[in-house]
């Protein structure tokens, strides 16, 4: 990333959920009295804009225990105000306090490339025939810190499965949507936009990768990447990609925004790896948001012993 040194929220900045609530119902009360659009300043001195906080909707949906964590959840608020989405600004909370004007619905995705089901769909056709499950998973980003977070998505390997990937699809690329007008952050060139990424199709099937339009059993915020992104949580964050427009089927290994941008310092596996460490910082430790001790970074973000066979005879280091 183009941060120095990692920048972790503080435990004295952040409220639990139920705080959160009622923080909503604060703001629906300062709504009716004519307040919309303003810029609450909480208790906590977290911000968040009225708008965006008003967005979640309740989703319906079943746990899965067995890829969850039990370990404890990340706040509501830090895992919403403490984000990287460069779309919106390089800063921490621009995220959260500029993105209130981003449309997340309708939607569509392409599916393009190596398949015999390409075409333009509908957010409800990619989703609704499936069951959205609730899967508690770490994200370690690669800047050295850490959130546990209860994500709300379905195996993105059964939603490919129905565009019927032919032989020839090696590698799936995904890339997120490019509106100027609605993501500030679009008019610094800090990366090549619009943002991509990719995985190989193993990784993209694996069980363990979760299309995800949730979090908290609601909706995604915007700044999380409504309506609909990435989650694989063996991988640093930024293979994570967020409001997702297009998903296509390659042959050829695709390029990813990091990887043009920085090649040295992202690869394109970005396993999370203590062993590797990144050019400018180690990776054998992290900062779970909330703590003030950092913790040992586990190899595959603690995922090892169901996703390391993917991996057998590959030289990790150099795969980066
Ligand atoms: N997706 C897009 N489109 N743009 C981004 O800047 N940042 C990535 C990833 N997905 C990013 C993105 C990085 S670096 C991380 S760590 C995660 O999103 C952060 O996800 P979160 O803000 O929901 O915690």
């Amino acid at each position: 990333m183009l941060i120095k040194t990692p920048d972790p929220i503080k435990p004295s900045q952040i409220t639990d959920k139920q705080q959160y609530l009622n923080r909503r119902q604060f703001i629906r009360d300062t709504t009716k009295f004519g307040m919309a659009g303003a810029l609450l300043t909480s208790a906590t001195g977290l911000i968040l804009p009225a708008e965006t906080a008003l967005a979640g909707t309740k989703l319906s949906t079943v746990k899965n225990h067995e890829f969850s964590t039990d370990e404890e959840l990340t706040p509501y608020d830090a895992v919403t105000s403490y984000n990287n989405f460069y779309e919106f600004g390089t800063d921490k909370r621009d995220p959260a306090s500029r993105s209130g004007k981003f449309k997340p619905q309708p939607w569509s995705v392409a599916i393009d490339g190596e398949c015999m089901k390409p075409g333009v769909y509908d957010y409800e056709d990619i989703i609704k025939p499936h069951q959205l499950e609730e899967r508690i998973y770490r994200l370690r980003c690669v800047e050295a810190w850490s959130m546990v977070i209860p994500w709300v998505g379905i195996p993105l390997g059964d939603v490919l499965k129905r565009f019927e990937p032919t032989s020839r699809a090696k590698y799936v690329s995904f890339t997120t949507v490019m509106r100027p007008d609605e993501m500030p952050g679009l008019r610094r060139d800090v990366l090549r936009w619009p943002y991509r990424e990719g995985l190989r199709i193993d990784e993209a099937m694996h069980p363990l990768t979760i299309l995800t339009v949730g979090l908290y059993g609601e909706t995604l915020p915007n700044q999380n990447g409504a309506p609909i992104r990435l989650i694989v949580p063996w991988k640093y964050g930024f293979k994570s990609i967020k409001s997702i427009v297009k998903i296509e089927f390659t042959h050829k290994q695709p390029k990813t925004s990091w990887n043009i941008s920085a090649p040295h310092e992202y690869g394109f596996y970005a396993n999370v790896n203590p062993e590797v460490d990144h050019p400018r910082w180690s990776q054998g430790k992290e900062r779970r948001i909330g703590d003030f001790l950092k913790r040992e970074t586990l190899k595959f973000n603690g995922y090892g012993e169901q996703v390391a066979a993917l991996y057998n005879g590959m030289d990790l280091r150099k795969h980066y």
